[in-house]
């Protein structure tokens, strides 16, 4: 069975771009594949984070992941920090790694821009990343978009490492979903949906409730030509409003092009907003049965049991083949 690894970073409530980009697809793929399903903390602190915040995040990620229907006894569901492999291997590979390929990286210059204090872990998150993904002989990381370079690097890194010191990394490949890769922001169509931007309007919670989510989607920016068709180029926010519509239903988006036809964008936008509360509804459902269960912590307990045992192993062959310890 071929093994798969995702991780999301617990750095703010998921948006609908993470689970239309991410989480939706990591359900099926338990039937088939072998899932280590990771909440990424030691990522989130690459850039500054409160405290009691934080934990907050890592339990509703935790549930969130959950709710949308991963199954404990089919995947692993664990928190990166209670698995110290991640830091030792993270450390191993920044080691080979070199500071112009990651100084090339987009979210690491989107992130860095402007700012006066950068954290250095901002330029290497990329070999955390990659450790990440090595510890489990992984075969497929699914992720959006904005994951495929660090993937690439990941890639190369492992190539790297197995070339030079000894062939124990498997080369994982990614999967992009088809449609959904790149949910937009609600108010800048040239922008990724992201959990961390300081404006709630750009992106949709997965837990915002149903007047919020009606609210948010109303006041989403369109364009002037008032017409309901799919056109990246000249119309992409319709077209985002279209492909999230899509997913959300199962609608194909030439189907609602016809539906929509002649119509505005006002009752467009509405039946749009009663589709998304309607897919995120039963999430949310499970979500707050879930966040403050004993079941929760029993889960990733045993997550973080399951995700020690192997990747203790592989950082110990790293080692090993690097000529650490004795
Ligand atoms: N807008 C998006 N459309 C489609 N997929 C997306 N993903 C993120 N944004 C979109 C995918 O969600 C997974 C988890 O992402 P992450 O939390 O690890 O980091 P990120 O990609 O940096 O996501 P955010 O929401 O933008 O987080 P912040 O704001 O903290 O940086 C990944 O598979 C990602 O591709």
């Amino acid at each position: 069975m071929k093994t798969v690894f995702s991780g999301i970073q617990p750095s703010g409530t998921l948006t609908l771009g993470n689970y239309l980009g991410a989480m939706k697809h990591f359900v099926d793929m338990q039937e088939d594949y072998n899932c280590y399903f990771c909440i990424v903390d030691q990522h989130a602190i690459t850039v500054p984070q409160d405290r009691l915040q934080l934990r907050k995040n890592i339990k509703s990620l935790a549930a969130l992941y959950l709710a949308v229907g991963i199954d404990h006894h089919k995947s692993t569901l664990f928190i990166q920090s209670e698995v110290p492999a991640h830091a030792q291997l993270g450390w191993i590979m920044q080691c080979v790694s070199y500071i112009g390929e990651l100084e090339r990286m987009t979210q690491f210059k989107d992130k860095s821009e402007g700012k006066e204090a950068v954290s250095s872990a901002l330029l290497t998150y990329p070999p955390l990343m990659a450790a990440d993904i090595l510890l489990y002989q992984t075969d497929i990381v699914p992720v959006g978009e904005d994951q495929k370079q660090h993937l690439e690097l990941t890639r190369d890194l492992a190539e790297r490492f197995n070339k030079k010191h000894n062939d124990i990394f498997t080369i994982p490949e990614v999967k992009i979903p088809k449609v959904g890769a790149r949910i937009m922001s609600l108010n800048d169509p040239y922008k990724k949906m992201s959990k961390s931007n300081p404006n709630p309007k750009s992106y949709i919670s997965m837990l915002d409730d149903e007047a919020t989510i009606t609210k948010k989607i109303k006041s989403a920016v369109t364009d002037t030509e008032g017409t309901i068709r799919f056109d990246r180029e000249t119309k992409p926010a319709v077209s985002n409003l279209l492909t999230i519509y899509s997913l959300c239903t199962g609608i194909e988006i030439s189907e609602l092009e016809a539906t929509y036809h002649g119509k505005g964008y006002g009752e467009f936008k509405s039946d749009l907003a009663a589709a998304v509360v309607q897919a995120l509804k039963p999430i949310q459902d499970r979500y707050y049965e879930l966040v403050h269960s004993d079941e929760l912590d029993d889960i990733l307990d045993h997550g973080a049991e399951k995700a020690n045992k192997v990747a203790t192993k592989m950082v110990k062959k790293a080692e090993r083949a690097m000529g650490l310890g004795r």
